[in-house]
């Protein structure tokens, strides 16, 4: 169970680390490709990562909260650091919802050959910028939560 427990920890934190970096290069490479100068695949490229990482995330993160490997659901489903940080996350999916649709429709795009409509990419930017705020947000929520802080 400690070696669960350990490698579950290291991925959600492996996670953290792929997901904020490809979140943040998605951020830049779409501001690249609003001016002009970036290119497409290279954004869908980023947002393959950062779908990946918040798999892993979620994944981990819920084995973790309710998988009974840490300190059991009765402590997450009673720490409001934990409701915080899953109410962020939300925030997170709320954002997150009109960019991932776009970007599918992109991907339907390349495959049939055509050039997608990336006017909004400008927009998105901006939206993936506000993820990467929240995550920041999140951080202090999580480490509060494994403290025992505001339970
Ligand atoms: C559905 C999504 C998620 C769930 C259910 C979840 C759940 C958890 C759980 C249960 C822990 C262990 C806390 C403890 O030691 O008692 C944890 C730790 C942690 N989580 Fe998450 N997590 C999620 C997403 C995220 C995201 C998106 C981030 C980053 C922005 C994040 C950052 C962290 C950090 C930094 C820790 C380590 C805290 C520490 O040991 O000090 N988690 N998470």
């Amino acid at each position: 169970m400690q070696t669960l427990r350990w490698i579950l920890a290291s991925l959600h934190l492996i996670g953290l680390g792929v997901g904020f970096g490809a979140c943040w290069l998605r951020a830049v490479r779409l501001q690249a490709l609003a001016k002009g100068t970036g290119s497409l695949q290279a954004v869908l490229n980023a947002d393959n990562w950062y779908g990946v990482a918040t798999l892993l995330w979620i994944a981990t993160g819920l084995w973790r909260a309710f998988g009974g490997v840490e300190k059991g659901s009765d402590y997450y489903l009673n720490s409001t650091a934990f409701l915080v940080k899953m109410a962020l996350f939300i925030v997170v999916f709320a954002l997150e919802w009109v960019p991932m649709v776009a970007f599918i429709g992109w991907r339907i795009q390349l495959k049939k050959q055509r050039l997608p409509d990336t006017r909004k990419a400008g927009l998105f930017a901006t939206l993936t910028y506000l993820e990467l705020f929240v995550f920041l947000l999140m951080v202090f929520a999580a480490t509060a939560t494994a403290r025992g802080l505001w339970y």
